[in-house]
């Protein structure tokens, strides 16, 4: 890990308080009331989310124990018995929700449909038929790349509701990233789709999963369920690939809930580390489902009435909580679009927002930027009085944006909610609650109920306010990640043991530089390693340099991240060629495509530059720190006399 000097810049003095017509029908109505739910889960965290499970959840079988607490492995609830799909809808069939829509979808090209509870629960019941049929039982892992499409919601309940735990790779990852996560998954059963719709293309979904699988490179998959969408030609091996067309509607809509121990894994999903490997971030039953109803209750401060739209794909951690198991463990109607801003249609979000009335929505600032420069005559044309609260996630969001987002998407009147949360967190760590806490324009603000967040020094020392330092969080919570899945020591060392235990004592250490001001806001300052934030999507460098090595024109190659006004962060890549290789700029584009080929579009290089050599210290390790100044062309940060090869740095400085 790099150790980068952690300052932050940011003095931002403007705080908006909350409306006070908005506090007043608030679930969390006052700083005051927040305070004490605060205090009262700091003082005794256990019992605080043991009151709210019986309260907010439907179970089985009560808990024996709320907290069993072996640093660093915690189990929450545990004896309870329970289903998440049986709290997201079987209980709401029982109640006036039976007819309200739960999910509504908007397809890119313009089709929709809507789902009351009752239809969607029957989709699912219907759907888990399927998947006994075919073989699956409880514990058995089911791997879904699918469009954003109903049925990647419904694949992933109908997993829940028998007791599968399910990986969902998102649909941009290519082939071989694909295979990768099959593979670690062990899968049994591959749900996917022909292709779907993007910026106006049909994307094909369906041909990479038969390379992810060919050669029998994953041979815990037996078979392959497939979603028709957009009915381009595809190939279909007998005795392994299904149409769901064909099963799914001839399938029984009674499926009984699987009876899941709380502690029961629900999923598996993979994110970037700083070392090659993705890693399969657990997590389980009861704790993640208490932990997403109430910050979702919470921070969007969800009505009955609301129509809650999250623009994240369900391929991440954010449409996995707050578009399907959140909202659905709440009773709201959750919004799911297809589509993207493209130039053909720049204003298609504010388009969905006034067909659909869209009273909360949330979405990343790398969306926000963008469209700002699309231009606001595209959100001033509709009507967006229906909002009442803004939310952003994936990076610090940039005042300027801020302000943008609150005057003309939110005008002045929305609170806007800055979430700072991760998928090993499972749910919303640090975020104002909007009938509560006044917002400053780039700070996430102060940390959930039940969240012991602090700033500490790589020793775990208390670091002064006003100081930049590392994010930990003190006590574990009910949806934090139970372990890198099979590697129980990667989850110790790279979570709990960065920063040394004291006294016993392990502190979850969250990879993020931050700031606490003299109110008790954090400002997030971003990662501490290697990883890469790219429009809010999480890369590790080690990934993309393994990728570009692979190429058989590439000796060695260093991976940093450089500012970028669109992304938040871009990719750049410095590559040393073999011998036999010569620098042009074809091939480039050709080392380009490659990372594209091997982990997916969202990795692209925005920029390669040929090098000689790179900058190593005498041991050999690259000295990312001044590649990072190199490709941002900041001057030279720190000390030099570490290295071997002091004229590297001029040389790359030179251009090669
Ligand atoms: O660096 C932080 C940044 O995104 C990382 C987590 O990425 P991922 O696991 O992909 O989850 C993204 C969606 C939850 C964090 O370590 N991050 C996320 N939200 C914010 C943020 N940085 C600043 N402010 C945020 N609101």
């Amino acid at each position: 890990m790099s150790q980068p000097t952690i300052e932050s810049i940011l003095q931002e003095q403007r705080l908006f308080q909350p409306p006070a017509d908005f506090s007043q029908a608030a679930h969390v109505k006052s700083l005051e009331q927040y305070e004490q739910l605060y205090a009262k889960a700091e003082a005794d965290p256990a019992a605080f989310w043991a009151e709210l499970a019986e309260q907010e959840l439907d179970w089985f079988e009560k808990w024996d124990q709320v907290l069993d607490w072996q640093p660093p492995f915690a189990k929450w609830f545990v004896g309870g018995k329970m289903n998440i799909t049986y709290n997201c809808l079987d209980r709401h069939l029982k109640t006036w929700r039976r007819n309200k829509a739960a999910l509504i979808w908007e397809g890119e090209p313009g089709d929709s449909r809507t789902y009351t509870y009752a239809q969607l629960h029957r989709e699912v019941c219907q759907t888990a038929n399927v998947l006994k049929d075919l073989g699956v039982t409880k514990g058995d892992r089911v791997g879904i790349y699918m469009p954003m499409v109903p049925e990647a919601a419904i694949a992933m309940l109908a997993c829940a509701r028998i007791g599968a735990p399910h990986t969902v790779i998102f649909g941009g990852f290519s082939a071989e990233a694909l295979k990768d996560r099959l593979k670690d998954a062990e899968a049994k059963l591959v749900i996917t789709a022909d292709g779907g719709f993007r910026k106006d293309k049909t994307i094909s979904l369906k041909p990479a999963v038969d390379k992810a699988l060919e050669n029998n490179s994953v041979p815990s998959v037996e078979n392959v369920l497939v979603v028709q969408r957009t009915k381009e030609d595809v190939t279909m091996q007998a005795g392994r690939d299904h149409w769901w067309h064909d099963l799914q509607p001839k399938a029984s809509g009674d499926c009984p809930p699987e009876p899941m121990d709380s502690e029961d894994m629900l999923f598996i999903l993979y994110t970037s580390g700083t070392t090659g490997k993705p890693k399969g971030v657990v997590h389980t039953t009861a704790g993640y489902n208490l932990y997403t109803h109430v910050t979702l209750k919470w921070a969007f401060d969800l009505q009955d009435t609301d129509v809650y739209w999250c623009t994240a794909d369900v391929g991440w951690i954010t449409g996995h909580s707050y578009i399907v198991y959140g909202p659905l463990s709440n009773g709201a109607t959750s919004l799911m679009y297809e589509g993207v801003p493209r130039p053909s249609n720049p204003g298609c979000f504010w388009d969905v927002v006034e067909k659909y009335g869209v009273n909360i929505f949330y979405t990343a600032p790398t969306a926000i930027r963008a469209f700002i420069k699309l231009g606001d005559q595209h959100p001033n044309s509709r009507d967006l009085s229906s909002l009442r609260l803004l939310g952003s996630v994936g990076e610090p969001i940039n005042p300027e944006a801020w302000m943008w987002y609150h005057k003309v998407i939110g005008g002045e009147r929305c609170p806007i909610v800055d979430t700072w949360w991760q998928t090993e967190t499972g749910g919303f760590m640090i975020t104002p609650l909007p009938g509560a806490t006044p917002t400053k324009p780039g700070s996430a603000t102060r940390p959930f109920p039940g969240i012991l967040a602090d700033v500490v020094d790589l020793e775990g020392n208390p670091v002064a306010d006003g100081e930049g330092g590392y994010l930990i969080v003190k006590h574990p919570w009910p949806s934090m990640m139970r372990t890198v899945y099979g590697n129980d020591e990667r989850f110790r060392k790279t979570y709990w043991e960065h920063i040394p235990p004291k006294d016993g004592n392990y502190i979850y250490f969250a990879g993020d530089g931050v700031r606490r001001d003299a109110d008790g806001y954090f400002w997030i300052m971003g990662r501490v390693d290697d990883v890469i934030n790219v429009s809010g999507h999480r890369l590790g460098t080690m990934e993309i340099e393994s990728a570009l090595v692979s190429h058989p024109a590439v000796a060695e190659a260093a991976v940093v991240g450089r500012k970028d006004d669109l992304k938040g962060e871009d990719v750049f890549a410095f590559v040393m060629l073999e011998g036999t290789h010569s620098a042009s700029d074809d091939l480039k584009a050709e080392l380009k495509q490659h990372v594209v080929g091997e982990i997916g579009a969202i990795a692209r290089p925005g920029e390669i530059q040929f090098a000689d050599a790179l900058p190593k210290t005498r041991s050999g390790k690259i000295i990312r720190r001044f590649l990072r100044n190199l490709a941002s062309g900041e001057e030279l940060v720190g000390d030099a006399s570490t290295m071997e090869d002091q004229s590297v740095l001029d040389k790359l400085r030179s251009g090669n």
